[in-house]
């Protein structure tokens, strides 16, 4: 295929002029494909591989123009008889393959240069498959012949502007092999995305604060941190953005047959061209669409119902720890078997006694022998202490007050079996995948719920609602959550997973590379941060933001307050238990007496001699 500078003048024209246009235009390519069914000739500097279609159909070619796509090719010459089955193909393969390309460029070259033959590429203009590429340049017999010279018109669809006329035929130039000069030497691929001409761009989108708000009272109606990455770039290059509205479905979801619904179901179904709205660069995603770079990192956490004041009949027992319980109920057993050795064995109100020394009180009977006495004694001494020891205790239990153990961590959720739960389970989308056990057992504890059903719930502390930490401070939390709710929910202190927030387009859309260079500048400014913080001051209700923000540092507050039945209440509790218990004996004594009796009513009660 290589051939010598000389042999050039023998050429037919169609190549010298292909050759010109790889010189001048793809000079920059990584590599080129030919997809022919007759060879063509000419010289290429840089690497490119060759496609014979003969005899190939539609599955068979687009196996091969895979293949070399996967191998980075992202630049094609044609050359076949049926010109749409080849852009079939090359749908088809965007769809399969993982490369992809926003600057895709593609020649077309007559087969036969009949007129039949230019009406067949003409049509390749109109067809869906071509909308989505900006830069498709069709080689075709001119209309207006020079006598004796072969001339080629060189035309592309006009892709920008209004919707009507974006799949219009646009003359670029014209070129005849008596010159071999161009015309007007016009840029051939005139589409980079600069000037859309007021070309509509449809996003699709749903209200999701402060990412995306829609029916707000301004110009446009709407706003939002991901609203104006996209309305900046149509002011950079000079778009309309139409909003696809998809409140119902959010985020959506996507099937395996290329269809969905939500904002994920508009992009894959080419009803939107771009995608936004806290979307995360999900990998089961990522396989069938494009990702712009990450515009916002976002770090998803939760909020808990807060801890409450400890108010049970625990109190009692809180001064002493569990080991320290056992100890002294070890003492107790201890002291009143010595007791029991120290009286010759006899359990003469043993117990009664110890367990009175323990409560600091005095011995009924103080005229026991030396042994009895120094069991008691030292028992003496030791109660003294215990029970300073407790009433200090006390003392602190009833002035700091105590909480609840607080949901802190992943593993406190799983450990308490605790919902979570948002409107939505694209949450969880992130964490599927997990092999690790803990993950595994967070996602099954998440739950979706209406919105009404979670306001109702944030009520009643049965469930912790998912929410997003942004770069700037603020948070992203559903508008079901009042500020009424907020007092009883605290921020948990671990987050859950972190998570870039990206724009989605169509696989391969020429949108892509101008969206990803657009957010580079916007975090080189610092613009990012500022219009986070612009939107939630103007958005989101402060008052939940500042008490979701400071609901460790506010739970955490130390209150004295005066003692108060609260305090004491559990004392009362043990009380009354003790006062049941011992009224059931009484009654259960009673009734095992009479029964006693009446079953020897007349046995003589015989009095020891
Ligand atoms: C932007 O597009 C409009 C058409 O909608 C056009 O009139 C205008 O000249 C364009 N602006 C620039 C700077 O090219
Ligand atoms: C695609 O799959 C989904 C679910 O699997 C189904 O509901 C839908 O009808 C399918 N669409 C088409 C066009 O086959």
């Amino acid at each position: 295929m290589l051939l010598a500078g000389t042999m050039q003048a023998t050429l037919p024209s169609i190549e010298i002029l292909l050759q010109i246009i790889i010189n001048n235009f793809l000079a920059n390519s990584y590599c080129i494909t030919f997809v022919s069914e007759e060879d063509i000739n000419f010289q290429i500097p840089f690497s490119f591989t060759y496609i014979a279609t003969n005899g190939t159909d539609l599955d068979e070619l687009a196996n091969k123009i895979l293949d070399v796509s996967e191998k980075g090719c992202s630049d094609y010459i044609v050359r076949v008889k049926e010109p749409s089955i080849f852009m079939e193909a090359f749908e088809k393969v965007n769809y399969m393959g993982n490369a992809r390309r926003s600057n895709r460029k593609i020649i077309m070259l007559p087969f036969n240069e009949s007129d039949e033959d230019t009406k067949v590429l003409l049509d390749i203009l109109l067809m869906k498959e071509t909308s989505s590429i900006a830069n498709i340049l069709l080689i075709v017999p001119a209309i207006t012949k020079t006598p004796g010279c072969t001339s080629y018109d060189l035309v592309t669809h006009k892709f920008v502007g209004r919707d009507d006329e974006v799949s219009m035929r646009e003359y670029l130039d014209k070129w005849d092999s008596c010159t071999k000069e161009f015309e007007r030497g016009a840029n051939l691929f005139p589409n980079d995305i600069s000037n859309l001409q007021g070309k509509i761009v449809k996003v699709g989108c749903f209200t999701y604060k402060p990412y995306v708000i829609l029916d707000v009272d301004s110009p446009t109606g709407r706003d939002g941190t991901e609203v104006r990455i996209v309305e900046e770039f149509c002011r950079w290059v000079n778009c309309t953005i139409e909003i696809v509205r998809e409140d119902e479905d959010q985020w959506g979801e996507m099937y395996e047959n290329r269809t969905g619904i939500g904002v994920l179901g508009s992009v894959i179904e080419d009803r939107a061209d771009l995608g936004i709205t806290a979307l995360y660069s999900w990998y089961e995603i990522y396989l069938y669409l494009d990702f712009s770079a990450a515009s916002i990192r976002t770090a998803i956490t939760c909020i808990a119902p807060a801890p409450r004041l400890l108010v049970s009949w625990e109190m009692p027992l809180l001064p002493f720890s569990w080991n320290m319980w056992i100890g002294t109920v070890l003492t107790f057993i201890i002291s009143s078997l010595a007791l029991i050795l120290a009286m010759d064995c006899s359990s003469n109100k043993a117990f009664l006694t110890i367990f009175g020394m323990m409560t600091a009180q005095s011995q009924d009977d103080a005229s026991g022998s030396w042994k009895i006495r120094s069991v008691t004694g030292w028992l003496l001494v030791a109660s003294l202490i215990l029970c300073s020891a407790y009433g200090a205790g006390l003392a602190s239990t009833f002035t700091v007050p105590k909480f609840e153990n607080s949901v802190d961590t992943v593993q406190d959720i799983t450990d308490r079996k605790l919902q979570w739960g948002a409107t939505h389970d694209a949450w969880i989308y992130s964490l599927t995948l997990s092999p690790e056990p803990l993950i595994k057992q967070l996602v099954s504890q998440f739950k979706i719920y209406s919105a009404e059903e979670l306001k109702r719930r944030s009520f009643t502390r049965s469930m912790a609602f998912s929410i997003e930490k942004l770069p700037a401070g603020n948070f992203a939390i559903g508008g079901y959550i009042t500020k009424e709710a907020v007092p009883n929910l605290m921020i948990m202190r671990e987050n859950f997973y972190y998570e870039q927030n990206v724009v989605m387009a169509r696989k391969s859309s020429p949108y892509t590379a101008k969206v990803s260079d657009l957010i580079g500048r916007l975090h080189e400014t610092g613009l990012m941060l500022a219009w986070e913080t612009q939107v939630a001051l103007k958005y989101l209700d402060y008052k939940v933001q500042i008490e979701v923000k400071l609901s460790r540092s506010l739970q955490k507050a130390v209150k004295i307050e005066p003692l108060s039945f609260r305090h004491i209440v559990g004392i009362f509790y043990i009380y009354i238990v003790g006062i049941a218990i011992s009224l059931l004996l009484f009654v259960v004594e009673l009734c095992a007496k009479r029964e006693r009796n009446e079953l020897k009513p007349s046995s003589p009660i015989h009095l020891p001699m």
